[in-house]
């Protein structure tokens, strides 16, 4: 991006140590950033990476370490002080008020009075000026329940500049964007740093770093192993030096053997939220042995597939059979029964609960059945076995099954679903977005265990917005618009273009 001043530092950690019992999240972390650069934070699951930008904003109280802004020393004791010191945040799980309007959001605790009255007026000009200089469209009257994530991610970028942040921190931003989105948001980026704003973000693709970073730190299991300037390095150079080998980005696999068909699907019809039909006349079938991908845009209707597959939303018409048994309408738990397993997509409504271990929540949704109970019994020391084996394959950091599931870091909490739902031993897996916000390494892994389900001879059913990792993973794809999968095609060989016309409406029947 280039628009940072080398002589001036803006922010400098010195030395961050932070400790959670006895773990060491970060150890001896040193980042330095000047004004008007972005600033890459690297690493993998549970590297430390959330932890060091929540010191940096008040939100943790380092074991050990100094905080310097703009050269004064600062004990960031919470996030008042931060945003004092004009730093803002955008977290990866908004902070909005949903009823709220956008406007009313912005404002919030930092209302103007004309006469003891809340002078909105000005408010909102205010906010229109912001907006119309940083390029961050918004509709200001809108309620924040009614508009995407892209726009509510805008409404806390927005929110953080109007309460005066110079340098912006942004954790993981663009995990919940589509690509278009993603797009604009480096746009906005680009804008920021041209006026002097500092950014410094979370992202576990390479890509985006190199599209958008000056500088890059990396950090390995709490250490900072280097700071590099993005010009100088490949893609290969950062994944490398994140997990400490070389990473595999091509997904290796044998040719697909498809037998029965496990999931069939016809001429199903469902409404959206807002009664508007979402899903028309979609037909698909997933066999033993195969991995489907579902490729699209986000908001053609994968979200309603995906709610009606797992039995929390109803269907207007059509059917939809699992080995045979029409499962259309019939409850979460009776969908499980039928040996279907769920990655979802929104794992912080309907994946873990928190306040369990990471034990208690891998056995979720076994914990009635042998061996995990006998006669109303639990036997936690099969439970334990078990989740100590999962927690060791799928390489859950820390490597303790009795770590309470909140306080893993973001990537890890997917990977305690991930494994629970593989594990399962599925007829049908339904993977959504699996892979969204994993660093590398996890990805990789997680690729190899779809695909050995589907050598196992189970069903995949595979919905990602990312088109990559669609053609990558998959055998079939079959590409949804508007409601309906408008063509489908062999994943070998597929040609990215060709599915990209179709997922913009061009392949239409
Ligand atoms: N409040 C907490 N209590 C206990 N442990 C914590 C807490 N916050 C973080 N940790 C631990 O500190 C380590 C670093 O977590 P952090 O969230 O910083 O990782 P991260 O690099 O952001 O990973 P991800 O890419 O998965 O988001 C993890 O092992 C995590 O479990
Ligand atoms: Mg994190």
């Amino acid at each position: 991006m280039n628009n940072y001043d080398s002589n001036q530092i803006v922010v400098d950690m010195k030395g961050i140590t932070q400790k959670f019992g006895t773990l060491v999240a970060n150890d001896n972390v040193d980042l330095t950033v000047h004004r008007g650069e972005v600033h890459a934070l690297l690493g993998e699951n549970g590297a430390g990476k959330t932890t060091l930008v929540n010191s940096l904003y008040g939100l943790y109280h380092p074991t050990s370490g100094e905080i310097f802004i703009n050269g004064e020393k600062v004990i960031m004791d919470d996030p008042n002080v931060a945003i004092q010191h004009g730093i803002g945040m955008v977290h990866q799980h908004f902070m909005l008020v949903k009823p709220f309007t956008v406007v009313e959001n912005i404002i919030l605790g930092l209302e103007t009075h004309k006469h003891g009255v809340l002078d909105m007026k000005k408010a909102k000009d205010q906010v229109i000026a912001l907006s119309e200089r940083y390029g961050l469209t918004i509709d200001p009257d809108a309620c924040i329940q009614d508009i995407t994530v892209g726009m509510q991610q805008r409404v806390e970028i927005l929110k953080a500049l109007y309460r005066g942040a110079d340098i912006l921190i942004l954790d993981e931003p663009t995990a919940v964007l589509t690509p278009q989105e993603i797009l604009d948001l480096i746009q906005i980026i680009d804008n920021l740093t041209k006026q002097g704003k500092t950014i410094i973000i979370i992202t576990h693709k390479l890509k985006e770093i190199t599209d958008v970073a000056d500088f890059c730190t990396i950090i390995r299991r709490g250490k900072k192993i280097d700071t590099v300037r993005v010009a100088d390095v490949s893609e290969a150079d950062l994944a490398s030096k994140m997990v400490g080998r070389e990473v595999s980005f091509k997904v290796e696999k044998s040719k697909a053997a498809p037998s029965d068909i496990v999931l069939e699907i016809k001429d199903l019809h469902v409404k959206d939220n807002r009664d508007i039909p979402a899903l028309r006349g979609l037909k698909l079938t997933v066999r033993k042995g195969e991995i489907l991908g579902i490729a699209g845009v986000d908001g053609n209707g994968q979200n309603e597939l995906e709610e009606v597959l797992i039995g929390v939303r109803k269907a207007e018409s059509g059917s939809m059979t699992v080995n045979g048994t029409d499962l259309l309408g019939k409850s979460p738990r009776e969908i499980l029964d039928h040996k279907v397993s769920t990655i979802p997509q929104d794992r912080q409504k309907r994946g873990l609960v928190m306040d369990y271990s990471v034990a208690e929540n891998i056995i979720l949704e076994n914990y009635k059945k042998e061996p995990f109970s006998k006669k109303g019994w639990l036997n936690f020391e099969a439970i334990r076995n078990y989740a100590r084996k999962l927690v060791t394959e799928f390489d859950i950091r820390p490597n303790d099954e009795d770590y309470r599931a909140g306080s893993l870091s973001g990537g890890n909490q997917q990977k305690v679903i991930i494994a629970r739902e593989i594990s399962n031993n599925p007829d049908l897996l339904i993977a959504v977005q699996p892979t969204r916000g994993l660093d590398v390494g996890a990805i990789e892994y997680v690729h190899k265990a779809l695909i050995a389900q589907r050598d196992k001879g189970k069903a995949v059913l595979l919905i990602s917005f990312e088109l990559d990792e669609v053609i990558n993973v998959s055998d079939r794809i079959g590409v949804i618009y508007e409601g309906q999968i408008v063509g489908e095609l062999k994943a070998e060989g597929a040609d990215e273009n060709e599915i990209g016309l179709m997922m913009a409406g061009g392949g239409k029947k």
